[in-house]
């Protein structure tokens, strides 16, 4: 619930367990109050002006959105540079905000048009003016009361004759509860994704982002904060946020002398220009927000459910895949395809995709991209046979496709040599023998919708894995330094068109693995390719930093080869479909090189996989042990009616000799009583929630680094 109080001038976002407010001051001020868990939200640590304390003591505010011009030592989420007709060349660079008025509406329609129905928000719009200058920033708050939610962005009108230079620009400001210094974030690499990192802050600034055209593996979008020592996995307040942004991207967290700590997050300021031409009205992405008063873990569970229900464009569960990547690489032929999918088929797969290769002169990394048109040396009779066989045997067709890019050696290169980015005259470095397509030109994205839509016109395509496999160099765009916003919104706007036509067509986002995911590509997407390391126990910590912010249901986790191909590591079928059953489960081995017995164990943990994956795919995640902490990677799934469960241990590293105490399960019925299934369907076990959430499943001691297990647990009585 939103309430505005006219007497007070305060502001209430009440959560169902989370309250937060503002309030408009003598002088017309939006500022910040409190926020927190409720019944005990942090209040009254609104500093005010100490008079005559100190002459360098007089920006102690919490201003909402913090702007440059009565804010000039700290962290500012607002820069803007006004013309000055009295001295051209001394712009104005002084913002002052001040209420003007507000506006509240009960659940319109969400960006991500499908979901709005599936959960109620109310949307306040605060608009505050410069007195003097021609701008209207309308802060934007929308209310997400069952997951403790706000997602907050902000809208920019020039109102004046001339352009406005905005310098620094942020979707929104966090005012966190003074000395909440302990903060989450992860970094990584390819194949290394999502690594978690937990620190306190020093007094001063820190910052994490990407300077390229997509999300990014360095780090990613999202933190959880909390005062050191005041938080565990299940327990104390957690502050969290995450962009839905594609973009150059930053997150920058200050901490101040006072103990104040303030999160900064939206356009990466290295080498930002935002012109805003008059009349217009430029709007930020978002950057969704919230708290928990049940840890690291109900951050988790918060933000999970918020992007199931509030961001995904749909809400049904994801099938089992296979990718014939790692079984063929470059080395694709219709018959082997048709091989490859009657076994698939015959394993209980669900969705069979092509990857690399499949088009115009791409034979291997050196050349092609760029050519989307069914390469006739491969597939001599087009597409639309294997297409035809792969329905035929009850399965989904998906298609690898990588429409940023382009290989020097392509005929689209050869025609249009300027529609990548570069600097004229200077050189264009290559990565995996690539450049980017300048997503600034109107008619590159006509160009590449065109090339899309005509492969799904001629085809019956269920599903897209949409690639994007180097980061920029020599940004150089016909948008100028917009090309750091454009080319995400190209993406997005292709995507967007796309769906429109084909709505039954799904999207995976896959950058060399995980290197874009984020709310704002999932708004898009159905599901995402978390890494491109599938070695069961790196995917461990990887898909434990992927948790922290993003659910299951849209984690691609695949089983692929005993020795895997990037660590050459040797692990146990068991502990491969242990991890992969925990996220969208998928198949890329060779299965031509599988015996009949091996494939038969395939088809068993997928039907095992299948009577429990809408626990997976729709629960709430306990994770009951971690890497970090445990050296074993405990996970449970939950659903919202209790009447199910999900437990899957991995355990990475043991030593011998010391003792590993089943984890205590949680979010259970106490009451009832729950069956233990093994994946042969058998119970092991019959137990009450309260045993269990006591106990933990009974001899589940046993640890060597790779031994796991997944249990089916359902209510009888
Ligand atoms: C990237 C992806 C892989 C695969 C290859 C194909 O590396 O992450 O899954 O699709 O491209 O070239």
């Amino acid at each position: 619930m939103i309430h505005y109080n006219s007497d007070t001038r305060t502001f209430n976002l009440t959560g169902q367990n989370s309250h937060y407010a503002m309030m408009v001051d003598g002088d017309g001020r939006l500022l910040h109050l409190a926020w927190g868990p409720t019944p005990n939200p942090v209040t009254g640590h609104n500093r005010f002006t100490p008079p005559g304390q100190s002459s360098f003591e007089f920006q102690g505010q919490r201003h909402e959105l913090p702007a440059y011009g009565p804010i000039s030592v700290h962290e500012v989420a607002l820069k803007v540079s006004f013309p000055n007709p009295s001295a051209p060349d001394h712009p104005i660079r002084d913002v002052r905000l001040v209420y003007t008025g507000h506006e509240i509406e009960e659940n319109a329609q969400l960006p991500s048009s499908s979901s709005s129905l599936r959960t109620p928000h109310s949307t306040l719009r605060i608009s505050l003016t410069d007195s003097l200058q021609p701008l209207i920033v309308t802060l934007c708050y929308r209310l997400f009361p069952a997951y403790d939610i706000i997602e907050r962005w902000c809208e920019l009108t020039n109102t004046g004759p001339d352009p406005l230079a905005i310098e620094k620009l942020d979707f929104a400001a966090l005012h966190l509860p003074p000395g909440s210094t302990e903060v989450a974030t992860v970094h990584g690499a390819w194949a290394a994704e999502f690594t978690a990192q937990r620190h306190v802050l020093p007094v001063g600034s820190f910052s994490v982002g990407h300077r390229s055209v997509q999300t990014g593996h360095a780090f990613n979008p999202f933190f959880l904060a909390n005062r050191p020592g005041h938080a565990t996995e299940e327990s104390g307040p957690v502050y969290f946020g995450a962009l839905a942004f594609s973009g150059a991207w930053q997150l920058t967290f200050e901490h101040q002398h006072s103990g104040d700590v303030r999160v900064f997050g939206g356009y990466n300021p290295f080498d930002f220009a935002l012109t805003l031409p008059s009349g217009k009205t430029h709007t930020t992405p978002a950057f969704v927000c919230g708290v928990s008063g049940e840890g690291w873990g109900g951050a988790s569970r918060r933000l999970h459910a918020f992007i199931r229900d509030a961001v995904l464009p749909n809400a049904a569960p994801r099938p089992v895949l296979y990718n014939s990547w790692e079984a063929t690489y470059f080395a694709l032929s219709h018959e082997g395809q048709a091989a490859l999918a009657r076994k698939a088929a015959a394993i209980g797969v669900e969705l069979f995709v092509v990857d690399d290769g499949w088009f115009g002169g791409r034979r291997s990394p050196l050349s092609g991209l760029g050519d989307w048109t069914v390469s006739p040396e491969v597939f001599p009779r087009g597409l639309q046979p294997l297409i035809e066989e792969v329905h035929a045997l009850g399965m989904q067709f998906g298609l690898w496709f990588e429409p940023e890019m382009v290989n020097p050696d392509s005929d689209l290169y050869r025609q249009h040599p300027d529609w990548v980015l570069h600097f004229p005259g200077r050189p264009r470095t290559e990565a995996r023998m690539q450049l980017v397509l300048d997503y600034g030109r109107p008619e590159v994205i006509d160009h590449i919708f065109n090339a899309l839509d005509a492969i799904l016109a001629a085809h019956d395509i269920d599903f897209i894995k949409w690639d994007m496999n180097r980061n920029v160099t020599e940004p150089g765009s016909v948008a100028g330094k917009a090309i750091w916003r454009a080319h995400a919104a190209g993406v997005y706007g292709l995507m967007d068109r796309l769906r429109q036509k084909y709505p039954n067509l799904a999207l995976q986002s896959c950058s060399g693995g995980g290197g874009r995911v984020d709310l704002g590509i999932l708004r898009r997407v159905d599901q995402v390719w978390t890494s491109d390391n599938t070695d069961a126990l790196d995917r461990l910590g990887i898909q434990e930093g992927f948790s922290l912010a993003y659910p299951a249901r849209i984690m691609e986790a695949w089983v692929t080869h005993e020795k895997n191909h990037q660590t050459g590591r040797v692990l146990d079928l068991s502990t491969r479909f242990d991890v992969a059953m925990r996220g969208v489960l998928g198949i890329g081995s060779d299965l031509n090189a599988l015996s009949e017995a091996e494939l038969a164990d395939f088809a068993g943990y997928i039907a095992f996989y299948k009577r429990f994956r809408h626990v997976v795919q729709t629960g709430d995640l306990y994770r009951l042990e971690t890497l970090a902490e445990q050296g074993a990677s405990t996970w449970l799934f939950v659903l919202p009616d209790q009447s199910e469960a999900v437990y899957s241990v991995a355990v990475h590293d043991h030593l011998i000799g010391r003792h590993r105490a089943p984890a205590a399960l949680r979010g259970l019925n106490p009451t009832a009583v729950y069956t233990v299934l093994d994946r042969h369907d058998r119970a092991i076990a019959h137990l009450s929630g309260a045993d269990l959430m006591a106990q933990g499943i009974p001899g589940d001691t046993f640890g060597p680094a790779g031994y796991s297990r997944t249990l089916h647990l359902k209510i009888i009585k």
